[in-house]
C-alpha cells in the first residue's frame, strides 16, 4: 500500500518537526489549503500559485507524489466567484473553464491526480450536517449546482479531461463509512452518481473516501468492503484520502485506552479498504499537534484536549494506530 498525508506549506516550512516527520514516512501529499479555489484565484484573474509551487519543490525534493485538492468545491470558493457563478449558466462555466485552464496547465507537469469535484453528495437526513430541508435530490446544493443544474459534475469531469487527457480524475466525498442510516443513503447516492457517470461515458478514473471517522458511529467491515468493491466493479480506483478519528467523549487523561480504540478502528476500516481493491491511503495531517480535528471539529472534548486520530501525538510520538 501507498501512504501519504495532507501538508500545508507554511507546516514545511516553518515547523522542521512536521517536515522530518513527513519526509519519512509519506509518499504522497495533498495540500490541505494551497490547491483550493480561493487560494488560487483570491480575485478573478489573478492566480496566486506561489504556496502550491513551494509544496511542489519540497515534495520534488524528496521525491514524493503530489495529489491535486479540489477544484470543484461548495466550499473555499472566494466571494468574487460565488457572485460570478450565480450570474448565469454561461458565466459560471466561464469561471470554471478559465481556472481549470490556468492550474491544470500549471501543475500538469507535477500533479498527475486531482481531486475535481469534492464533496457533491447531499447528506441524509440524520447525518451531522443535515442538506436544509427542501433538497430530496442526491446532490449538495452549492453554487455550482444552482448555476449548472445536476450536470455541472459532468462538465468538470470532461473540463479536467480536456486540459489534461492523462490526468487520473477523482470526485472525493465524506460519510460513507459507517453502519449507519444516513451513510448507507449515502452510499447509495454515490453509487447511483458513479453508475450514472459511466452509463454516459463521463471521464472519471477515481473515488476518494475521506474517511473522517467517528468513533461513535458504528462500523462494519464486511459493508464497508463490499461498498469498495461496488466501486471497484465500475472500474474505478479507490483511494482513501483523508482518514483521521473523532473520539467519542473520551476519558480525560487516559491516553491508553483511547489510543487503542482509535488504533482498533482505523484497523479494522483500513483492512477492510484494502480487502476491498483500495491501494493508497492518506491520513489528514500526520501528527495531533497541528491536526484540524482540535482547530476546527473539537466537539466532545474537555477543554484543552485534543482528538487523538493521527498516527503521531501532539509530542510526536508514534501512536498504536501508526502500526
Ligand atoms: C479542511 C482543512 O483541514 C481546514 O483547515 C479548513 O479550514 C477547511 O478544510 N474535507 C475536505 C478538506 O475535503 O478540504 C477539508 O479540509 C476537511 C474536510
Amino acid at each position: 500500500m501507498t501512504y501519504g498525508c495532507a501538508v500545508t506549506a507554511k507546516l514545511i516550512a516553518e515547523e522542521p518537526e512536521f517536515a522530518a516527520l513527513v519526509a519519512q514516512e509519506a509518499s504522497v501529499l495533498v495540500p490541505e489549503y494551497e490547491g483550493k479555489f480561493a487560494a488560487l484565484q483570491p480575485e478573478e484573474g489573478r492566480f496566486e500559485t506561489g504556496p502550491l509551487d513551494a509544496l511542489l519543490a519540497w515534495a520534488g525534493h524528496f521525491r514524493k507524489t503530489v495529489r491535486g485538492h479540489a477544484l470543484v468545491w461548495h466550499q473555499d470558493l472566494p466571494p468574487w466567484a460565488v457572485a460570478a457563478i450565480g450570474e448565469s449558466p454561461r458565466r459560471a462555466r466561464g469561471v470554471m473553464e478559465a481556472h481549470f485552464d490556468r492550474v491544470l496547465a500549471h501543475t500538469r507537469p507535477r500533479i498527475r491526480d486531482w481531486d475535481v469535484v469534492n464533496e457533491p453528495i447531499a447528506n441524509p437526513p440524520g447525518s451531522d450536517v443535515p442538506e436544509p430541508a427542501g433538497n430530496t435530490t442526491d446532490l449538495r446544493d452549492t453554487p455550482w449546482l444552482r448555476a449548472l443544474g445536476p450536470d455541472y459534475i459532468a462538465i468538470a469531469l470532461r473540463a479536467a479531461r480536456d486540459r489534461d487527457p492523462l490526468l487520473r480524475i477523482t470526485l472525493n466525498d465524506y460519510g460513507v463509512e459507517d453502519d449507519t442510516p444516513s451513510s448507507e443513503e449515502k452510499r447509495q447516492r454515490l453509487l447511483r452518481l458513479l453508475r450514472g457517470l459511466r452509463a454516459r461515458n463521463v471521464p472519471i478514473d477515481a473515488v476518494g473516501i475521506q474517511a473522517h471517522l467517528q468513533l461513535r458511529n458504528p462500523f462494519r467491515p464486511d459493508q464497508f468492503r463490499d461498498f469498495v468493491r461496488q466501486i471497484r466493479a465500475l472500474d474505478l480506483q479507490v483511494l482513501i484520502t483523508e482518514l483521521d478519528v473523532r473520539e467519542l467523549r473520551p476519558p480525560v487523561g487516559d491516553f491508553p485506552a483511547r489510543d487503542f480504540a482509535v488504533a482498533q478502528r482505523v484497523h479494522a476500516f483500513a483492512s477492510a479498504a484494502f480487502e476491498g481493491g483500495a491501494r493508497t491511503l492518506l491520513t489528514w495531517g500526520i501528527s495531533d499537534r497541528w491536526s484540524w480535528l482540535h482547530r476546527e471539529q473539537a466537539v466532545a472534548l474537555a477543554a484543552g484536549d485534543v482528538h487523538r486520530g493521527l498516527p503521531y501525538d501532539w509530542e510526536l510520538n508514534r501512536k498504536q494506530m501508526w502500526r
